[in-house]
């Protein structure tokens, strides 16, 4: 409990990352297969990730990110994206899955289905659905990331036109992430963590 505690709260958006250190694909495999068991609206899992590790790639996506150095000196960056047409293209898998698993009845899968997709259908709907869901996954990597010992840090600066031609991202996916992880280091300081609302500022009990 209080380890679970200590991976949220001493999270920090890590500036500076040791360049020296590398981080293994296993890993970064086994930190995004752990982070896959985040929910998801009708467990959908709209998000898809590219790893970008390559030092050349590097490069050019700190290019891409306004010149951002944390994002040549960590050991990757994960690309989150957002799949706004996840709902046609994975409801079969999980109708499947509830079916085997008996969740439902093989004859209430077709009305199910129909009702699924039909949330996916209005584009504004589907947008929100996917980049929801795949914030969610983005939150989960970023606490998992710390139970192995890395840190990480979540951009939004980034030119996602030239991004998505860069990585060959499809018109229908959009990037609401990218999440900078490695290891921070150990010679550099952050400052203290900035000012967070307290409750009565943002909440209410009804
Ligand atoms: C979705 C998202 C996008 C962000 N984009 C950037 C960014 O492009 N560059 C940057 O330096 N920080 C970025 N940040 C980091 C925030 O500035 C940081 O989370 C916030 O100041 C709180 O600091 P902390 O994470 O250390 O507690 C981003 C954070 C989030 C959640």
């Amino acid at each position: 409990m209080k380890e679970c505690l200590r991976l949220i709260t001493e999270r920090r958006s890590i500036t500076f990352f040791d360049p020296t250190r590398e981080i293994l694909d296993d890993l970064i495999r086994e930190i995004l297969e752990v982070s896959a068991t985040a929910p998801s609206g009708y467990n959908l899992q709209p998000w898809e990730v590219i790893v970008v590790k390559d030092k050349d790639k590097k490069r050019i996506l700190k290019e891409i990110c306004y010149n951002q150095q944390k994002v040549e000196d960590a050991s990757a960056n994960i690309v989150l994206i957002a799949n706004t047409r996840a709902g046609m293209e994975h409801v079969d898998k999980v109708l499947e899955s509830w079916e085997e698993l008996g969740y439902i009845k093989a004859e209430a899968k077709e009305s199910l289905r129909t009702q699924i997709i039909k949330g996916w259908q209005d584009p504004q709907r589907a947008f929100r659905k996917a980049v929801r869901d795949t914030a969610l996954f983005g939150m989960t990597v970023m606490i998992v990331a710390r139970a192995y010992g890395l840190e990480t840090h979540p951009m939004e600066g980034y030119d996602e036109e030239r991004l998505k031609k860069f990585l060959n991202i499809e018109d229908h996916k959009v990037v609401p992430m990218i999440i900078a992880i490695g290891y921070k280091d150990p010679s550099k300081t952050l400052l203290p963590r900035a000012y967070r609302f307290k409750f009565e500022e943002f909440g209410k009990i009804t």
